[in-house]
């Protein structure tokens, strides 16, 4: 069973989505400890209602970002964390966070990144006139949404799509990704071979066109 911590700062619906999987016995891991940086975080309640052991570190209770950081870092490590897990955790971690858990902090985004990086990504997203968008979960490294991929789920933008209704979509395929991304690490299938990550076993290269081919 993978040990996981799970980094959040809001409404936890990703948390949700590993709580469930987890309930369901689709995924082997447990989530050793939620550390939220909100106590307004709805992803609180979450983990009441589903016995999930949950911290509130609040950096406003640090006097510097290493300390705040190193807070959070001592926490995961005291449960036995091996995989963290960054779910909508709205904050940039240091080098130094990284490199207690090397290669074991993920993230995901709701973009195809290097796509549209940072807040408001479904936006951006929609602004552009991508014709597809999506979601990735990434290795977190020191640069920001920009770490390598582990997987992406493509969704295509339709033209009367605003950022809410896009970010909808998208978040469908969040749930899917991210459980799928940590069961990866729990049967130990993920090699990280600099940029490139590869998945032991697992089958690649499905196509989509966004507005479809027709015939010409
Ligand atoms: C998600 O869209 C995630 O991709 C982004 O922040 C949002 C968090 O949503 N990093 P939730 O808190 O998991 O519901």
């Amino acid at each position: 069973m993978l040990k996981i911590g799970v980094l959040v700062s809001g409404r936890g619906s990703n948390l949700q989505a590993l709580i469930d999987n987890i309930e369901r016995g689709t995924l082997q891991a447990s989530i050793e400890l939620v550390v939220s940086d909100n106590p307004k975080a709805y992803a609180i309640e979450r983990c009441k209602k589903h016995g999930v052991r949950c911290e509130v570190i609040r950096r406003k209770e640090y006097p510097t970002k290493e300390d705040f950081e190193e807070a959070i870092a001592r926490s995961l490590q005291s449960k036995g964390v091996e995989l963290v897990v960054l779910a909508g955790f709205m904050r940039i971690l240091s080098k130094r966070f990284l490199s207690y858990f090397p290669e074991r902090v993920i993230n995901i985004h709701p973009s195809l990144i290097p796509a549209f990086q940072g807040l408001h990504a479904q936006k951006q997203a929609v602004d552009f006139g991508a014709k597809f968008s999506g979601c990735t979960v990434h290795i977190v490294d020191e640069s920001v949404d920009a770490g390598p991929i582990i997987i992406q789920a493509v969704v295509p933008v339709l033209p009367e799509d605003d950022e809410d209704s896009l970010s909808e979509r998208i978040l469908k395929f969040e749930h899917r990704i991210l459980p799928q991304s940590v069961q990866w690490f729990a049967e130990g299938r993920v090699k990280v071979q600099g940029r490139r990550v590869l998945i032991a076993g697992a089958k690649y290269g499905e196509l989509p066109v966004n507005p479809a081919l027709e015939k010409f």
